[in-house]
């Protein structure tokens, strides 16, 4: 059977490419699960230490975005949802781990320079002394996360690619080192839709930590709100019929890519049904499709972060069956390497 595991981040909100990224996918997968396979999915609270954080306001994120994750339609009796800080077995891999990791690449992870935003090789080299071990090691917990449960697909957005290569690197470093064949290599399994861009600025990502409130869609907002910003969204003043063309237009693809996530078409079909609309009939089209994707869970949501006793149970549970399949594979792990106590 496949073990299919991921996990989302509860700092910032969760957004419309949470949702179209990963969320909607994990759905889709849980629906179709046999019972040979499991899914595992936990709320990384342990990456969000990486950066500073208001520990309080984190506390409280950190239930919100389990909140979320049901909201979008994931039952917690079908899949195993908890919070990874829940289990130190994270951890715990990971120190084995970083033991097989290169720095060289860790170096050439991506995603450490944007938060330090860092470009240029100067400035990369300048801030290796001032970055977080915790920052710059962040992608070696992610493959604890991954290889903790042997995974055989993680499904994720466009932007964790790259830190599942490493995964992959470490885990048949592992395997070469120890002459095992223990850790499988995980497939990534990438969202149909493509990475959503920021609405105020598509040159970027659509964001969790972007502070300016209309560059992204909370899954958790009023329906007018929603309207406003798509409206809003950044787009060009190209004339004509509208196109796909992420790199002349990126803010007219954007809206394209979020309509066809949502009507479940390719961008072909998109664009041919819109291609005749004007920007402002593109955007009504794109707001009304949203607002409607997001009602349920809209909805769900308000109700479960009135009942956190509800969501503290269900964590709970989640942790129990993730620990069941964690600490057996740790615990060969630690075997592995020596470092067990049988004669
Ligand atoms: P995070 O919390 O940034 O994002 C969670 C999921 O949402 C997807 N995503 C997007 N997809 C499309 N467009 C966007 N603008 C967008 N923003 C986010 C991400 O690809 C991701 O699938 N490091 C991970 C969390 C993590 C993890 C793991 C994932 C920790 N350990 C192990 C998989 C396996 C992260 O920060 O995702």
């Amino acid at each position: 059977g496949s073990m299919l595991v991921s996990g989302i981040q509860p700092t910032g909100s969760f957004h419309l490419g949470n949702y179209l990224g990963a969320a909607k996918t994990w759905h889709t997968i849980a629906r179709k699960l046999d019972s040979s396979s499991q899914m595992i999915l936990f709320i990384a609270d342990l990456h969000s230490l990486t950066v500073p954080q208001n520990y309080s306001v984190l506390k409280r994120q950190r239930f919100e975005a389990y909140a979320s994750l049901l909201a979008c339609g994931l039952d917690p009796a079908k899949v195993t949802i908890y919070h990874q800080a829940a289990l130190p077995e994270h951890t715990q891999l990971q120190w084995a781990l970083t033991c097989f990791a290169g720095m060289g690449l860790l170096n050439r992870m991506t995603q450490w320079k944007a938060k330090a935003g860092v470009k240029t090789e100067a400035e990369i080299q300048n801030e290796l002394g001032a970055v977080r071990l915790g920052l710059f090691a962040y992608p070696v917990l992610m493959a604890a996360d991954v290889l903790l449960f042997n995974a055989t697909h993680v499904p994720v957005g466009q932007d964790q690619v790259q830190h599942l290569e490493l995964t992959r690197d470490v885990a048949s470093a592992f395997n070469k080192q120890t002459n095992t064949k223990f850790f499988r290599s995980p497939k990534t399994l990438m969202a149909p839709a493509n990475k959503i861009l920021n609405l105020r600025d598509p040159s970027k990502k659509m964001s969790k930590s972007d502070p300016d409130e209309l560059t992204k869609i909370n899954i958790t907002e009023d329906p007018t709100s929603m309207r406003t910003k798509i409206m809003k969204a950044t787009t060009d003043s190209i004339d004509g019929p509208l196109t796909f063309d992420p790199e002349q237009r990126p803010g007219i693809s954007n809206l394209i890519t979020i309509y066809s996530a949502i009507a479940n078409q390719t961008i072909e079909e998109t664009v041919s049904q819109v291609k005749d609309f004007s920007k402002r009939d593109l955007k009504e089209l794109v707001a009304e499709a949203v607002v409607k994707e997001l009602e349920e869970p809209n909805r769900i949501y308000k109700e479960l972060v009135a009942s956190p006793d509800l969501l503290h149970k269900y964590s709970l549970e989640g942790a129990d069956k993730a620990r069941a399949v964690a600490s057996k594979n740790l615990k060969e792990v630690y075997k592995i390497l020596g470092m067990d106590m049988e004669t």
